[in-house]
């Protein structure tokens, strides 16, 4: 993996809207999966990352495999649905940087199963790491944006966002949510200069499925092509690089998306048929 690097093409084909050296950036969910990757590119990259996650030990991991990164690592271990955490972050990065370049919403969780079956429990945590966490971190974050040079948000959604599956009724309502979101502050945020991106994967090799949220052991998800979490990484990094609004990845996820809008009768048979399998 090579660092990144911003350019501009005579053409216009593909202008670097930023430079990731010396980019100020909070990464959430930067434990595992995409997040880990998404660090680990950065710091390669020369950036100056804020990483947080619950999991102290996975972010001290990060520390020592990247201590001679060109970029410097800080971490804030917590728990990203307390307000406290979330205020620690922006206080942390008024303390030591006195602003914000970009703040990327990756941490995550899902829930499977039944809607019919589940607690009320089930949706509000599911909703509470997955949406009111980066919508609320964003909400504090806007002040220190304003300060950054060239600021982003950059939200990692799915594809399930775009087009919901069954027994995914809690996780599909979360991104949902996230990308509705999005698409408003994209454009209440667009004269201060924020820029306001998204990234959506398809199903990730990470440990998503290792901590779905009361969820029965042993429930599976059924999935084709899987990616890469350096893969999502990489895509998501060239996004906030080229200033990408919206990003769906996977020729799965495209596909699926695509038949939902075009033919969502005959998804909803197809996704129906699968189930009757199961
Ligand atoms: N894997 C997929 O198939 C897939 C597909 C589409 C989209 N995505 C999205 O990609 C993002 C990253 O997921 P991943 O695949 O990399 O899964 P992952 O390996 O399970 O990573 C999830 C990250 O979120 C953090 N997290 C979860 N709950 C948290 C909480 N309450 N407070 C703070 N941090 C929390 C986890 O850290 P701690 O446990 O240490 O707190 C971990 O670092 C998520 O938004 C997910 O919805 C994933």
């Amino acid at each position: 993996m090579g660092p990144l690097k911003s350019h501009d093409s005579l053409d216009g084909s593909i202008v670097a809207k930023r430079n990731l050296t010396n980019m100020r950036v909070v990464a959430t969910g930067a434990s595992s999966g995409i997040g880990y990757a998404l660090v680990r590119r950065l710091l390669h990259a020369g950036a100056h990352v804020l990483a947080t996650a619950r999991r102290e030990e996975r972010l001290q991991q990060l520390i020592l495999e990247h201590a001679d990164a060109p970029g410097t690592l800080s971490i804030l271990p917590g728990d990203l649905t307390s307000s406290h955490h979330r205020e620690a972050i922006v206080q942390w990065c008024r303390d030591h940087w006195g602003g914000l370049d970009t703040l990327v919403n990756n941490a995550g969780a899902g829930a499977i199963g039944p809607f019919a079956d589940a607690t009320s429990d089930r949706l509000r945590r599911v909703m509470e790491i997955d949406f009111f966490a980066p919508a609320e971190l964003t909400r504090i974050c806007l002040p220190l944006l304003l300060q950054g040079h060239r600021p982003a948000i950059l939200n990692i959604g799915s594809v399930l966002g775009h087009r919901a599956v069954p027994f995914k009724s809690e996780y599909c309502a979360a991104k949902f949510a996230m990308r509705g979101w999005s698409e408003a502050i994209r454009v209440e945020l667009k004269r201060s200069g924020i820029d306001v991106l998204m990234v959506s994967p398809s199903t990730t090799r990470s440990e998503f499925f290792d901590s779905l949220l009361d969820t029965p052991t042993g429930t599976r998800s059924r999935s084709v092509g899987i990616m890469e979490p350096d893969t999502v990484a990489k895509i998501a990094i060239a996004s906030l690089v080229r200033s990408k609004r919206e990003r769906i990845l996977s020729l799965g996820g495209k596909l699926l998306v695509l038949s939902g809008r075009w033919f969502p009768s005959i998804t909803d048979y197809i996704l129906g048929r699968s189930l009757a399998k199961t």
